[in-house]
């Protein structure tokens, strides 16, 4: 199934389809479980089937949470404590639940073998931490995540401010990308060689909430001011969004209030595992139309799916104010000019210098690292196989660290860090407008990015690549904060 050969037929279904589908809620609603947080007390990991290519095609066979993808969306109030059990009702895999981008004690963190054992099928884990930090979250298992992930167990988690900013409505939009057969089944290629060398595992079907993105538009009113929290779920697809006339303002990326901005010329870069919260005014006419166009990648311009307006105006229609900054989450402020710094060189994949690395401490040649360990790529000579490897850093906790992602390879990877946040300083050695606190940010080829960060929560937490090929290919290691 291609991406981009749909055409006018497409958008014929969609402009039928998208009547039918105003104002449809998200996907997984949640059910109640307190005063102070709406999520079910069981995250059950199980097959499940689920419509995901267009109308035509026939439903497909995926994992999810409480059957669906994305799992239930997850509300909680910041400074609420999350209680949750996995349960794992898949057949042969273990799994574990990981909450990419929450502050949160170690032994909670749901990687297995480093911070708890991994869940066997059949068995349940209980998840239990404070959240920290507003914002907007997600979650996905950390055993096998590039098949896991791309069989569609993630979900979104909402941690919400104590007092909101002012919109119309608060929307969550997860977008996956799917890699499809023409029969609408997930292709099982998961671990293909040349995928995890190159730019990971790109798909055919792109969705958003679990639905074939171009049948399901932003629904919108003239006059409304809407919250968009993204999240990007997709195993390797980067986006690049447009939004057509309308100007969206940043507020938050990773779930972290960021001074509120318009866009650059890119539109809003998504790698996976990114999050970005955008307040949109829509300011266009009732019955109008718009294209969300996705133009990361050069020569393919794609449609991702439009903004429908309805008839009618809102109500509340008239002249807004700026839009006001979130208030600022409970964080250490890094201090550069004291700061310990720290070289990350990210190495390997196609085309790259990388001759060899070291593989559970044997030095092994490039080609052996390929055929015999389907790794293609490292982070300071070490390709990352296993929780017994070396730490890549010990950092002493409560100091403040530069470190330097030096890219040396060919290809974009977006660098997630778990157990932190960290503020992004410079790229290339240009100051980044904002300084924007991240716990994932995307390393261009060849480019380096420095952050910086207070190592405030002890433990040994993952650093790794968000394309979960490049990840299970060798770009992952633990950071010891001690
Ligand atoms: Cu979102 Cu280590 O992952
Ligand atoms: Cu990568």
């Amino acid at each position: 199934m291609g991406r981009d050969g749909e055409g006018g037929a497409a958008r014929r279904r969609f402009l039928k389809a998208s009547a039918s589908l105003a104002l449809a809620g998200f996907c997984g609603a949640p059910r109640a479980a307190g005063a102070d947080a709406a999520y079910p007390a069981v995250l059950e990991a199980a097959a499940a089937e689920q419509q995901l290519a267009p109308a035509q095609y026939p439903a497909t066979a995926i994992w999810g949470y409480n059957d669906t993808t994305p799992g239930p969306l997850l509300r909680v109030k910041q400074g609420g404590r999350l209680r949750i059990t996995l349960a794992n009702g898949l057949a042969r895999q273990d799994t574990t639940v990981h909450w990419h981008g929450i502050r949160l004690p170690n032994a909670m963190d749901g990687v297995p073998h480093l911070t708890q054992p991994p869940v066997r099928p059949g068995e349940r884990f209980a998840y239990e931490f404070d959240v920290p930090d507003a914002g907007t979250y997600w979650y996905h298992p950390h055993v096998a995540s590039y098949e896991q992930v791309a069989r569609g167990l993630h979900g979104a988690l909402v941690v919400e401010e104590e007092r909101p900013i002012e919109v119309d409505r608060d929307l969550v939009w997860v977008l996956a990308d799917w890699r499809m057969t023409r029969r609408a089944a997930i292709q099982e290629d998961f671990n293909d060689l040349h995928d995890l060398a190159h730019a990971g595992r790109l798909g055919s079907v792109v969705t958003i909430n679990g639905r074939y993105a171009r049948e399901y538009p932003l629904e919108a009113r003239a006059g409304e001011r809407v919250r968009l929290r993204l999240v990007n779920a997709a195993v390797a697809r980067i986006f690049g969004l447009r939004f057509a006339a309308h100007r969206p303002v940043v507020v938050a990326l990773d779930g972290q209030p960021v001074a509120p901005h318009a866009l650059d010329e890119r539109g809003l870069v998504l790698a996976p595992g990114m999050r970005a919260d955008l307040v949109i005014d829509f300011d266009g006419k009732p019955g109008g139309r718009h294209v969300i166009e996705d133009t990361y990648y050069p020569g393919d311009r794609a449609t991702l799916t439009e903004i429908a307006y309805a008839d009618g105006a809102h109500a509340r229609a008239g002249a807004r104010g700026a839009v006001p900054p979130l208030p600022a989450n409970p964080l250490a402020e890094p201090d550069p000019a004291k700061a310990e710094r720290h070289v990350l060189a990210l190495q390997g994949g196609a085309m790259g210098a990388l001759r060899e690395a070291r593989v559970r401490g044997a030095v092994l040649p490039i080609q052996r690292m390929l055929r015999e360990h389907h790794l293609a790529w490292a982070i300071n000579g070490v390709a990352g196989k296993s929780h017994e490897d070396a730490p890549l850093l010990e950092l002493r906790r409560g100091r403040h660290y530069v470190l330097a992602l030096r890219n040396e390879t060919g290809w974009d990877h977006p660098i997630h860090l778990h157990g932190h946040v960290f503020r992004v300083l410079a790229r290339d050695g240009t100051p980044v407008p904002h300084r924007p606190w991240r716990d994932t940010v995307l390393v261009s080829r060849r480019e380096t990015v420095e952050i910086a960060l207070v190592a405030d929560n002890p433990g040994d937490w993952m650093l790794h690549c968000h394309a979960l090929l490049h990840q299970e290919g060798g770009m992952m290691g633990v950071i010891r904060v001690g």
